[in-house]
C-alpha cells in the first residue's frame, strides 16, 4: 500500500514548499492538499506541480469534520502533515476569534478525524501509556509506508520569550504571550493529549522563524523586500533590536521530513537555524543586498534611509533561539543553508517574481496595510 498524506494548509508559505519537497522526495506516495484558501493561501505558490497525477488539491476547511472524515476514507490516509493555521501574530493582535477557531478547534476536528481513521486500519493497538509507546516503533516495525503518523507543525513562540542568553529546548515550559503563540500553544497540548489519551501516533515540531520564497508580504522579510524595491518606508517595530532565529524554509521542509520518517512517536522536536539575528540587522541587510543589485533609489539615498522606527507591537516578545541539538543528535538534520545564502536566494526569488508580488498584494492586502501601517 503507497504512502497517502494529508496535508493541511498546503498553498500557504511553508506549506506549499513541503508540498514541492515532499513530492519530489517521496516518489511513491500520494498528496493530498486540503487549504481553506484564506488570504494567506495561494494556489499560485504551486503551478508547477498542480498536474501532477499523485497530487490532489481540497478546497476546504478543518474545521468541517464531515469534509475530513470523508477524504480520510476515499483516500486511504495514513499520514497527516499539519500545517493549516492562522499565522500572523499582528493579525491575532487584532482580531484573536479565527486563530482560535482555526488553530484550536481545527486541530482538534483534525486529530479526531484522524484517531477514526487510524482506529479503522486496525493498526491501534489499544491505548498506550507514555512509557509503552517510547519503544513501540522498534517492537511493532512496519515499513513507513504503512505506519500511521500525525506530524503537527507547531512554533517556537509557544515557549515565550528569552532574555539575553539561553535557548528554547523541548523542556522549556509553556508561556505564550500573543494570542496566535497561544493558540498555538493550545493545539500543541491537543495534540499531546491526543497520545497519551488514544495513543495515537502524534509527532510535534516547533520550528524558528522562516524565510524564503512564497512567504507572504505580511511577515518581516517579505514586507521589507517588496517595499524596498517600491522605495517605500521600512517600518521597523520598537528599537529594531528584537531577535529571531531564522531558517531557510526548504531546510524546515526537509526536518518535517525526517521527523516522519525517524521520529518517535509522542516525542516533540525543536527545529533552529542557529542563525539569530536582530531585526534592524536583517531590514539592513536587505537594503544593502538591494542596492548591490537593482536600481538606486530615485532620491538616490541608499535603502537604509527608507528605515523607520515605528510603535512597538504590543507584547512583543524579545528574543527567540532554538537548541535544535535533539533532532541533530537523534536524527541526524542538520540546516543547511546558511543565513547569507538564504537571504540572497530568496531575494533573487522576489526579483524573478514580481507578478507573485503583485497578485498578493491585492485589494485586502492593502485594506490590511493601510490599517496596520497607515499607508507609508
Ligand atoms: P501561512 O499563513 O502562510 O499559511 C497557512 C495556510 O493555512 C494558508 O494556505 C491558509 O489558507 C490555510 N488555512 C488557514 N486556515 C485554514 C482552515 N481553517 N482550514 C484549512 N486551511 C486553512 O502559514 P505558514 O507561515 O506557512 O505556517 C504554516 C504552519 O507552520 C503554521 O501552523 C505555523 O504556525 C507554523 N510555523 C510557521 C513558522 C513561520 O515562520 N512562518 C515557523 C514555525 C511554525
Ligand atoms: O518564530 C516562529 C514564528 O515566526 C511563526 O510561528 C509565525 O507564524 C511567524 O509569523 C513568525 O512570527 P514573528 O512574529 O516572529 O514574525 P514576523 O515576520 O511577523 O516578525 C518578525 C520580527 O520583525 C518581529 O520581531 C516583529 C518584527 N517586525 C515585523 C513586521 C511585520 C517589524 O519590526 N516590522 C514589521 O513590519
Amino acid at each position: 500500500m503507497k504512502q497517502s498524506l494529508l496535508v493541511t494548509g498546503g498553498a500557504g508559505f511553508i506549506g506549499s514548499n513541503f508540498v514541492r519537497i515532499a513530492l519530489q522526495q517521496l516518489p511513491e506516495a500520494r498528496l493530498i492538499n486540503l487549504d481553506k484558501l484564506t488570504y494567506a493561501g495561494n494556489l499560485r505558490n504551486l503551478t508547477d506541480i498542480e498536474q501532477d497525477p499523485r497530487y490532489r488539491f481540497v478546497q476546504g476547511d478543518i474545521c468541517d469534520a464531515a469534509l475530513v472524515a470523508r477524504l480520510f476514507a476515499e483516500e486511504g490516509i495514513d499520514t497527516v502533515v499539519h500545517f493549516a493555521a492562522e499565522s500572523h501574530v499582528d493579525r491575532s493582535i487584532e482580531g484573536p476569534g479565527e486563530f482560535i477557531r482555526t488553530n484550536v478547534v481545527g486541530t482538534c476536528t483534525l486529530l479526531e478525524a484522524a484517531r477514526k481513521a487510524w482506529s479503522a486500519s486496525g493498526e491501534e493497538r489499544g491505548t498506550r501509556n507514555e512509557n509503552d509507546s517510547k519503544h513501540s516503533a522498534a517492537r511493532n516495525p512496519q515499513p513507513a509506508s504503512r505506519r500511521f503518523r500525525f506530524l503537527h507543525v507547531s512554533t517556537d513562540e509557544v515557549y515565550g520569550s528569552l532574555g539575553d542568553t539561553g535557548l528554547f529546548t523541548e523542556q522549556t515550559p509553556y508561556d505564550p504571550r500573543s494570542p496566535y503563540s497561544a493558540s498555538k500553544a493550545g493545539s500543541d497540548h491537543l495534540a499531546s493529549a491526543w497520545f497519551h489519551t488514544y495513543g495515537l501516533p502524534v509527532l510535534t515540531t516547533n520550528c524558528s522563524n522562516n524565510y524564503g520564497p512564497y512567504h507572504f508580504p505580511e511577515k518581516l522579510i517579505p514586507l521589507i523586500i517588496a517595499n524596498a524595491l517600491e522605495g517605500r518606508e521600512l517600518p521597523v517595530y520598537g528599537d529594531g533590536q528584537n531577535v529571531r532565529d531564522w531558517l531557510y524554509v526548504e531546510d524546515h521542509c526537509r526536518a518535517i521530513l525526517r521527523v516522519l520518517e525517524a521520529g518517535e512517536v509522542g516525542e516533540t522536536y525543536n527545529i533552529g537555524g542557529n542563525n539569530e539575528k536582530k531585526n534592524l540587522e536583517v531590514v539592513e541587510t536587505i537594503c544593502d543586498l538591494l542596492d548591490a543589485r537593482v536600481d538606486p533609489l530615485s532620491s538616490g539615498e541608499p535603502r537604509r534611509s527608507l528605515i523607520r522606527f515605528v510603535k512597538d507591537r504590543p507584547g512583543h516578545d524579545r528574543r527567540y533561539a532554538i537548541d535544535a541539538g535533539k533532532i541533530r543528535r537523534q536524527l541526524g538534520w542538520a540546516p543547511a543553508v546558511t543565513f547569507e545564502e538564504g537571504i540572497r536566494q530568496t531575494i533573487d526569488w522576489y526579483l524573478a517574481n514580481p507578478q507573485w508580488v503583485a497578485a498578493v498584494r491585492d485589494g485586502s492586502y492593502r485594506a490590511y496595510y493601510q490599517q496596520m501601517y497607515g499607508g507609508r
